[in-house]
């Protein structure tokens, strides 16, 4: 929400002592002042007008986790093991997936508190490549390229995927690249060609990579320059 927004929805503020509050550089945002009405205040932004704290603010926290097989992409589940069983970490409720992988599809999810910034990595405007390591049941075919670039009709959702780069690496295997992340995506291209997907591995997000150090079941905080570059 903007900053003047956020200080006029205050009982104490009307919009004109906002503005001179801004004006007179007294409001600040995470430590840093600012005048300008449009600065957007987040849920985790510590917002002060002077020495008295408005919002405290709250930590933004963004992890990435090798999902191993057989656990569901939900924050619960009656009957499965989540990914969040994996996290020992305090307050897990706050947490949510940026991206849902399917239940034995395995490799990259990542997982914060911060749904602005979950929502620049997942939504398909952003055009952030997911990258996958695929492989099928049937040999995959030289046509299967050009017409993932053309894109595919799903009848469901009554859209056309956007384009998809395929890079074939064997004569089951290969390298898919896609910028939506529409349900079983990946499942559904190849099955447009009755080719069924026996191995699914996520190793991309945008500009988050797959940490190779880290088994099935092991996750680590993002660092700041990997926070930044989303
Ligand atoms: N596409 C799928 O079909 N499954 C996944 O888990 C991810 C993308």
């Amino acid at each position: 929400m903007r900053v003047d927004r956020f200080l006029s929805n205050l009982p104490r503020f009307n919009r004109k002592q906002v503005r001179l509050l801004l004006v007179e550089r007294r409001v600040t945002v995470d430590g840093a002042v600012v005048s300008d009405p449009h600065h957007e205040v987040r849920a985790f932004s510590r917002v002060c007008v002077g020495d008295e704290v408005l919002q405290a603010g709250k930590p933004a926290r963004y992890f990435m986790l090798h999902k191993p097989q057989g656990c569901v992409s939900a924050t619960s589940d009656p009957q499965h093991p989540t990914v969040l069983d994996w996290l020992d970490e305090p307050d897990k409720d706050e947490l949510h997936i940026a991206g849902r992988l399917d239940f034995n599809t395995t490799g990259l999810m990542v997982i914060t508190n911060d749904g602005q910034w979950s929502r620049r990595l997942t939504q398909p405007h952003t055009k952030l490549p997911k990258v996958y390591l695929v492989e099928t049941e049937q040999t995959i075919g030289a046509e299967y390229a050009e017409t993932f670039v053309k894109g595919l009709y799903f009848a469901f959702e009554d859209l056309t995927t956007q384009p998809a780069e395929l890079e074939v690496l064997g004569p089951t295997t290969a390298r898919l690249s896609i910028i939506e992340g529409r349900y079983h995506q990946v499942k559904r291209m190849f099955g447009h060609f009755d080719n069924k997907v026996i191995g699914l591995h996520r190793e991309r997000m945008g500009p988050l990579e797959l940490d190779a150090a880290l088994a099935p079941g092991e996750y680590r905080a993002l660092t700041d320059d990997e926070i930044r570059q989303v």
